[in-house]
C-alpha cells in the first residue's frame, strides 16, 4: 500500500516537471547552481569532496539542493517519503572516531552520491524518477550540494 502511495506521489511530482510548473519549495529541473566564490576545480573528477566543510560550499550548496532536490527530497533534506532521505548516506561517516576510517566512508557516499545525480535515476519500468543532472552541474555545484548536506548530516548526528 504504501508503495503504491509512494508512486503515486511521485507520479504527480513528474507529471508537474512536464507541465513545467513550479512547486512551492523549488521545481523539479535541473537548474545550474552559481559557484562563484568557490576556488575552481579541476576538469578530472576528483573523488572524494574538496570542499567538505567550507562554509562558503556550504552556503551555494544549500541553496543549490532548495532549488534543485528540495522538492522531492524535502525543504533542508528533511524527507517526506516521497524520496529517499539524503542525510542516510554518509550517517554512518559522520560519527566515526578515527579519522582514516571517516575520510573512507565519507569518500565512499561522494562516489554514491556522485554517481546518483549525474546519471539520475529510473524506474524498474525504466521512467525517469529522478533527473540527470550530468549536463547542468559542474562538478563545483555537485560537491557544493554534498558539502551542504554533510553539514546536515554532522547537525542532525549532533542534535541527538
Ligand atoms: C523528481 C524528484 C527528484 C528530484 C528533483 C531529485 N531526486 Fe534524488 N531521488 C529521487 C527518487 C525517487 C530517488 C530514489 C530512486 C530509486 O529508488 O532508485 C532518488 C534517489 C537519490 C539518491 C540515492 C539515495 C539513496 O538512499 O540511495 C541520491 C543521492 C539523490 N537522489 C540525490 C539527489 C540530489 C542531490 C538532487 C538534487 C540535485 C535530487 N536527488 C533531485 C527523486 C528526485
Amino acid at each position: 500500500m504504501r508503495k503504491i502511495a509512494k508512486a503515486a506521489g511521485l507520479a504527480a511530482g513528474l507529471l508537474l516537471l512536464a507541465a513545467g510548473a513550479a512547486l512551492a519549495h523549488g521545481d523539479v529541473t535541473p537548474h545550474p547552481v552559481d559557484t562563484t566564490g568557490l576556488a575552481p576545480l579541476a576538469k578530472t573528477w576528483a573523488d572524494s569532496n574538496p570542499y567538505r566543510g567550507d562554509a562558503k560550499a556550504i552556503a551555494i550548496g544549500s541553496n543549490g539542493y532548495y532549488h534543485n532536490c528540495a522538492a522531492c527530497h524535502g525543504l533542508n533534506a528533511e524527507a517526506g517519503g516521497m524520496a529517499p532521505d539524503l542525510l542516510l548516506i554518509a550517517k554512518d561517516c559522520v560519527t566515526m572516531t578515527s579519522a582514516k576510517d571517516k575520510a573512507s566512508c565519507f569518500k565512499d557516499s561522494d562516489d554514491y552520491f556522485k554517481g546518483v545525480v549525474l546519471d539520475g535515476r529510473k524506474n524498474s519500468e525504466g521512467r525517469v524518477v529522478m533527473p540527470s543532472y550530468n549536463s547542468v552541474f559542474t562538478q563545483e555545484a555537485l560537491w557544493a550540494i554534498k558539502a551542504y548536506l554533510d553539514k546536515r548530516t554532522a547537525d542532525e548526528a549532533s542534535s541527538n
